[in-house]
């Protein structure tokens, strides 16, 4: 079995190695990689965003599967390609990966498919924008792919207007509308679905730190680490939140002709009217991916094979570790704004093995590893209970370093963590 995995950060080296994990013993290629997926996959010099270029590399190389980690390509219909090709490919196309690509086709599913989510309207001018904010803060999304900066959390009337203007006028992320949201208060909350089409099989709870700063504050970043499970969201509240959030988006795409493969991934807030969506993706979230794989009991392999099959999920349960994993995020000067590149990264040999070490933003230069973007590394540790993977995860973090290295220090922090949110 050979294996293909599309995309450079540390989601795919996290999905690497839990494919590296399968009993089947895939051969593994990836497409670009960085300097240390290359460790664990053979290496294609091929553009994510180049589909011609991958579906030919994968027919080259009789691929048996084709993994695409990131939204882009998927959105430009790497999936149809692969498929029209007759290599098999796991993720959604085009079509239904319009439920990341618009904020507004997700929306419009929402209410459609009966999904809790916050009350918003679509516009495409400043001027209708101002009109249809009610009260602050309000939250302010370009309609479009944003690489999770996108949105901001406008706290007045000035706030909201710069945003507005820089979405619209100033045309920052090429959106040509903007959803001016409802914002929600509660604590946030990722689940993540594998789906075959027709059903949704929800995977491990986690949580993901947006802001850049410890207490989250400053500015939404990629994720600056991340956590699994969430307390009070074991596999029977899982199984109940994915039947009201995904299940729903899975039988109206099916409905519509659209079926939805792939993994489905809603992050919720957890409010005092019980959970709403905030957004749907329709990848692995990033850093969600590096807390929850290195959980999974099951070969990940089989299930990512299923969920190409329309109905390939039927009988399949996934098993997972009882231990919580912790997944800290070590980010380069200057994000999430700017990033730096090609300052060395020191202490890597010096992280204990059983530490799970996913480069991100990395290349080589000269036989050493330096940094190569915005988020560089996640070091991510498995414990008994949250505090004790918390610990081993930032001592091994506190043995790497690199000029200008930026890492939150309350990831998962027990106090912060600890106090479940009452069910609704
Ligand atoms: P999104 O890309 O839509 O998930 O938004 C990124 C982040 O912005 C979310 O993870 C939340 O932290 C925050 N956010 C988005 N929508 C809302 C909302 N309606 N209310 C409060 N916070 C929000
Ligand atoms: N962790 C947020 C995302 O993957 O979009």
């Amino acid at each position: 079995m050979k294996v293909l995995v599309v995309g450079a950060g540390g989601r795919e080296h996290a999905i690497v190695r839990a494919l590296a994990r399968s009993p089947q013993r895939p051969e593994l290629l990836c497409a670009p990689g960085n300097a240390g997926i290359a460790g664990d996959a053979r290496a294609l010099d091929v553009d994510a965003q180049d589909t011609q270029a991958l579906v030919a590399r994968a027919l080259a190389e009789a691929v048996d599967l084709v993994v695409v980690g990131p939204e882009a390509p998927l959105v430009a219909g790497l999936v149809d390609a692969c498929v029209a090709a007759g290599v098999p490919a796991f993720g959604p196309s085009a079509a239904a990966a319009r439920l990341e690509g618009s904020k507004d086709f997700a929306k419009q599913a929402m209410i459609q498919a009966g999904v809790p989510t916050a009350a918003f309207a679509t516009v495409s001018t400043l001027e209708e924008g101002m009109a249809a904010i009610e009260r602050y803060p309000v939250v302010i999304k370009a309609d479009g792919l944003a690489a999770g900066k996108g949105v901001v959390i406008a706290q007045d009337e000035r706030e909201a207007h710069n945003a507005l203007r820089e979405i619209l006028v100033e045309q920052r992320f090429g959106a040509q509308s903007v959803v001016v949201e409802e914002h929600l208060e509660g604590r946030e909350l990722s689940l993540l679905a594998l789906c075959d089409g027709e059903r949704a099989l929800p995977m491990a709870s986690a949580r993901d730190y947006k802001r850049i700063f410890e207490g989250d504050r400053g500015p939404n970043t990629g994720g600056m680490g991340s956590f699994s499970p969430v307390a009070g969201y074991d596999e029977e509240k899982v199984a109940e939140l994915a039947a009201v959030v995904h299940q729903p988006i899975v039988d109206l795409m099916a409905a519509r002709g659209t079926p939805f493969h792939g993994v489905l991934y809603a992050g919720l807030m957890l409010t005092e009217q019980g959970p709403k969506v905030l957004e749907f993706n329709v990848r692995f979230g990033d850093p969600e991916t590096q807390a929850v794989l290195p959980r999974l009991r099951s070969d990940l392999l089989d299930a990512l094979l299923a969920c190409t099959r329309p109905g390939g999920l039927a009988g399949m349960r996934l098993q997972w570790r009882s231990e919580c994993a912790v997944s800290v995020v070590l980010a380069s000067a200057g994000y999430p704004s700017s990033s730096s590149s090609g300052d060395v990264i020191s202490g890597l040999s010096d992280v204990p093995a059983e530490i799970e070490v996913t480069h991100a933003g990395t290349a080589t230069r000269d036989g050493e590893v330096v940094t190569a973007g915005g988020r560089v590394l996640n070091v991510t540790a498995l414990g008994a209970d949250c505090e004790s993977a918390r610990e081993a995860a930032y001592a091994a973090a506190r043995r790497i370093s690199f000029r200008g290295m930026q890492m939150r220090r309350d990831i998962a922090a027990t106090a912060l963590e600890q106090a479940t949110i009452p069910d609704r």
